[in-house]
């Protein structure tokens, strides 16, 4: 049975924890991206943190930060130290979204419903503040306000780095765009896909293990984990491209198809996307067995991940 058609799963309950989660991260976003210059700052141009606040605190599903939170818990690890390095990896995500759409990438007019940063203000203030989201988040990690020792804050901004650099986010970017004119096969768009998608989501799950100190076959299997749901979150994203509309999801649909950008729903077409995005949810629930009970919200997020409207 295609798994839209499962209704053991009914995510609703998951969406409405999200938004809650949604609604304490974005009120941590909103203090951290004032116009108040911090020490060392001289000031905090006002269109520039405005044309921010346009990409970072205009709605999402906040997926990332609530991994984060929801891992740490795991662990017993302190809530607020976990918020702060959610809205770090949350700036990451949302600079890698306003330079997504740019014209030289994907060239798209809207974004959750509202245009584009690129379209409110222009060009320039939007590689500038996707530029400023980038720097920010490793202030975020490294600030004594996120009251975690000094060595897991470094293991903190080597894992973030590591995972939206050239070997990760940004690297997959660059991939995805010669995917649209190169033939990649089926690894080449896993691969793809583990970085340009995959590689913050494993972060997201990684983190959670890092700052709860977990030992180092905990913190790979939670990683894992991440990488699991990671490629999930792509798949059901391209599957949304070709079958969910432009209203719903708050950006353009069909567009991979025009950009004859390959991907595996263009490669395997739909019903095999859903069966496989069904073998990475088990994989991904199974890799959560020794957490037992504590892990139950990650294993719904898993199923959110695969069964989401938007
Ligand atoms: C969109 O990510 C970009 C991809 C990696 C597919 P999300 O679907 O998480 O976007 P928001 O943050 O909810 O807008
Ligand atoms: C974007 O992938 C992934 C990153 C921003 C790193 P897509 O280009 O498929 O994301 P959407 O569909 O524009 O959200
Ligand atoms: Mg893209
Ligand atoms: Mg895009
Ligand atoms: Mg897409």
């Amino acid at each position: 049975m295609p798994l839209s058609m499962k209704n053991d799963h009914d995510i609703s309950g998951f969406g409405q924890r999200l938004a809650l989660h949604a609604a304490s991260v974005e009120q941590l976003m909103v203090s951290l991206l004032d116009e108040r210059p911090r020490l060392g700052e001289v000031i905090r141009p006002p269109r520039l943190m405005a044309a921010i606040r346009h990409g970072a605190l205009n709605g999402g599903k906040r997926l990332r930060p609530f991994l984060v939170t929801e891992t740490a818990r795991l662990y017993d690890a302190d809530p607020q130290a976990a918020l702060r390095i959610a809205a770090a990896l949350e700036c990451i995500h949302c600079y890698s979204l306003v330079h997504d759409d740019l014209p030289a990438m994907d060239d798209d007019d809207m974004r959750r419903g509202q245009p584009t940063v690129h379209k409110a203000y222009d060009e320039a203030a939007a590689i500038l503040a996707g530029d400023g989201l980038l720097t920010y988040a490793f202030d975020i990690i490294a600030d004594d306000a996120t009251e975690l020792p000094v060595k897991t804050r470094l293991d903190l901004v080597l894992a973030l780095s590591r995972a939206s650099g050239v070997g990760g986010m940004v690297g997959g970017q660059a991939l995805d765009l010669m995917a649209e004119t190169a033939s990649p096969d089926e690894a080449d768009i896993i691969t793809l896909q583990a970085m340009k998608t995959g590689a913050l989501i494993r972060f997201a799950c990684e983190a959670g293990a890092i700052i709860g100190n977990a030992n180092t076959e905990e913190r790979e299997r939670l990683a894992e984990f991440g990488s699991a749901i990671g490629l999930a979150f792509q798949l059901a994203d391209d599957l949304l491209d070709v079958t969910a509309d432009a209203a719903t999801m708050g950006k353009a649909t069909g567009k991979d198809a025009a950009a004859g950008k390959a991907t595996l729903v263009s490669l395997h077409g739909i019903d095999w996307t859903k069966k496989q995005l069904a073998g990475l949810v088990a994989q991904a629930e199974d890799l959560l067995t020794p957490f037992g009970e504590k892990a139950q919200v990650l294993k719904e997020a898993a199923h959110f991940i695969a069964l989401r409207q938007n």
